[in-house]
């Protein structure tokens, strides 16, 4: 049986769909019983656990052959280090105490760095607890900047006609689509072949600036030049928190945004075929972005 944290969320869903329709068995956790009902469908256990409570968590991952764990972000908390220092301090307390073996869990490019990189900073520490268990075999998932992080743009672009971040128009990043992240997980849950303790970046299909999402999204939306523009922080924290973001999280946000623009955090691999995956942008937008936005125009 495998134990998936976060398993209603982008990565999580997709190892639960992969490792069910594998035929394997599956213990799917989260907070509502209803809203992992479409995975006991297919055959799972529902374990509803908080995240935060390491004695449910050990009862969850019991029995398991390996676990998928995962930080989910918290974005109202008032402190985001203190919850994510509960979270991964609980993650280890579970898997010690429960005497799991093998576990895959999801840290960041950057998640090297011992400051400085806002909520990946949270990602470093639950690597470092993590080695600290003997016995248990980890692969460290360091994954590229999310896709998905360009979601929230469907606003934007409704409400400003731009797309607008915090990262410099030109810094290239490593881009990935989470389906990439999911698929890689399961595998690894499913063939468990690691031994001992080690950091894997996933970088996505490609390196691209914010301009060159921006330009893709704009011809998938017939919005051609669409333009990006880089918002300075004191214009973007106000924003943020009138979204809903606490304090804590949208500094933590800005911070990270600096350790890139500043080339602070960087993926540490050259790219190869083992940290690209198969995903574009220009897929992921046209399967993703682009229902989205119809949808919020359908809607508006
Ligand atoms: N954004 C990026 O660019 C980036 C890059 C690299 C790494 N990361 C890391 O990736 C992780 C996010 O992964 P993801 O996108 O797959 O996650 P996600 O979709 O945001 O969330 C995963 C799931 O966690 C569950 N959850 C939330 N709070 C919980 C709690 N208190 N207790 C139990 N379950 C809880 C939610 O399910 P229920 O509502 O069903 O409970 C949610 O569906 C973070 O650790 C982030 O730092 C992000």
């Amino acid at each position: 049986m495998f134990a998936i944290t976060g398993a209603t969320g982008n990565t999580g869903s997709v190892i639960a769909e992969k490792l069910l329709a594998q035929g394997e068995k599956v213990r799917v956790i989260g907070r509502d019983a209803g809203r992992l009902a479409r995975y006991v469908q297919k055959g799972a256990e529902a374990f509803v656990a908080d995240i935060t409570d390491a004695a449910a968590l050990r009862r969850a991952f019991e029995g398991a052959r390996a676990v998928y764990a995962m930080i989910p972000p918290n974005f109202v908390t008032p402190d985001v280090r203190s919850y994510q220092g509960t979270v991964s301090d609980a993650l280890a307390s579970a898997l010690r105490n429960a005497a799991v073996t093998h576990v895959v869990a999801l840290s960041s490019f950057g998640a090297d760095k011992a400051e400085k990189t806002g909520p990946v900073l949270g990602l470093h520490h639950l690597e470092q607890k993590l080695n600290t268990l003997p016995g248990l075999n980890a692969v460290y998932l360091r994954a590229g900047y999310f896709m998905e992080n360009l979601l929230p743009q469907v606003q934007v672009i409704r409400n400003f006609g731009i797309v607008g971040g915090p990262l410099r128009a030109d810094l290239r990043l490593p881009m990935i689509a989470t389906r990439d992240i999911g698929a890689i997980a399961a595998e690894l849950l499913r063939k468990q072949d690691f031994v001992g303790k080690q950091a894997h970046e996933l970088l996505g299909q490609r390196d691209l600036d914010c301009r060159e999402a921006a330009s893709v999204i704009g011809n998938a939306i017939e919005r051609p030049g669409l333009a990006y523009m880089q918002l300075p922080p004191q214009q973007l924290k106000p924003a943020l928190t009138q979204m809903g973001m606490s304090s804590s999280m949208a500094d933590l946000l800005l911070e990270m945004s600096e350790a890139l623009n500043s080339g602070y955090m960087v993926a540490l691999e050259p790219r190869s075929a083992q940290n690209t995956t198969p995903t574009s942008i220009e897929t992921f937008v046209a399967e993703e972005f682009v229902p989205r936005f119809q949808g919020k125009a359908a809607g508006a």
